[in-house]
């Protein structure tokens, strides 16, 4: 069986071999001091562990005591920025165990586990195409936590208020889901950015800065085409992203498009992308505007630089308080009462 590097996300997640359609294994993310962050289902399904159980728990508690020192060889093997084929064994919830590869690498602020199990394996069921959407999508916003915490609860946010926003147009359940994944990853290119801590800095920018942040959007279509199969689905999605900087009027990044050429989708976006940013404080700007002022803002651009309808609905929502910035352990979810 053949294992592969991982090279997730254009840089260093997990390719297409590790997929839990594909083959009998599986994928983790592992914190920096070794707890299981993100475990797949598929790993699940073969250790017998729920996810639950899974997600909180210390890498090395999975492994066999003879495994151990791989484990570590591994690890440490990893830190220093190699990755290599390794043959343990894992312990299942059953107390049996069970012989896989794995291969660890460094990704940001986590180790990528990707996990092969030898033979076949009566518990390895292959997710569902859609599943597997929603875990990919789980996974690397599972590193986006890890990255830029804030950004993870911004995408959060946002596809609440997209869904709610879609619902009140009376779009179809299909083209939801569709923006929801989109708006679920949408700022997902900003952990590429270089420095990071751009990301975070107050007070006015450089123009080169201003044009680091602002390959955010064309990062963030590269990052979900190469996790998700091609698709007109995917295709969707990726235009969605790509667009939810752009305005009616031509104004915005990275394009220029104007009116008709834009996704309702992304107008959609881009009005519960604005609504979240100026309601929320932000590391750059920790007062923020406030509601009146996001009425204002997105009133003002009404038909200019956003959707009429999504602006109404939005507005709406906000005015009746339905939508309220609140605080939650989950990072502030928006509340509808
Ligand atoms: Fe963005
Ligand atoms: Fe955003």
């Amino acid at each position: 069986m053949e294992l592969y590097i991982p090279a997730i996300l254009g840089f260093d997640v997990i390719p297409a071999s590790f997929s839990p359609e594909t083959t009998s294994g599986g994928t983790m993310i592992v914190s920096p001091d070794a707890n299981i962050v993100f475990a797949s289902q598929s790993l699940s399904n073969v250790l017998g562990f729920s996810r639950k159980e899974l997600e909180p728990k210390p890498l090395s508690d999975l492994v066999s005591e003879e495994s151990q020192p791989l484990l570590q060889a591994e690890l440490l093997h990893a830190r220093n920025g190699f990755c290599e084929r390794r043959a343990i064994h894992f312990r299942r919830k059953d107390g049996g165990y069970v012989s896989a590869n794995i291969a660890i690498s460094r990704s940001f602020k986590s180790w990528m586990v990707g996990v092969s199990f030898d033979g076949d394996l009566p518990n390895h069921r292959p997710a569902p195409s859609n599943d597997n959407i929603y875990e990919k999508l789980e996974m690397a916003n599972t590193l986006v936590r890890l990255v830029h915490p804030e950004t993870y609860h911004h995408q959060i946010r946002v596809s609440d208020l997209s869904v709610a926003i879609a619902r009140g147009m009376q779009l179809g359940e299909l083209d939801i889901e569709d923006l929801f994944i989109a708006a679920r990853w949408h700022d997902v290119g900003k952990i590429l950015t270089e420095p990071l801590g751009l990301l975070d800095k107050q007070g006015p920018l450089t123009i080169e800065e201003f044009t680091e942040l602002q390959r955010h959007v064309n990062r963030g279509v590269r990052i979900i085409r190469s996790i998700l199969p091609s698709s007109a689905r995917t295709k969707t999605i990726c235009r969605v992203v790509g667009q939810h900087h752009m305005h009616i009027n031509g104004s915005g990044y990275p394009d220029n498009l104007t009116g008709e050429a834009l996704l309702l989708l992304s107008k959609i976006l881009t009005v519960a992308d604005v609504a979240d940013s100026m309601l929320y404080p932000r590391a750059y700007r920790m007062k923020p505007p406030g509601l009146e002022r996001t009425l204002d803002a997105l009133e003002s651009g009404r038909g200019d630089l956003y959707d009429g309808d999504a602006v109404d609905i939005c507005a709406g929502f906000l005015r009746s308080g339905r939508f309220q910035p609140t605080w939650s352990s989950d990072g502030g979810m928006l509340a509808v009462g």
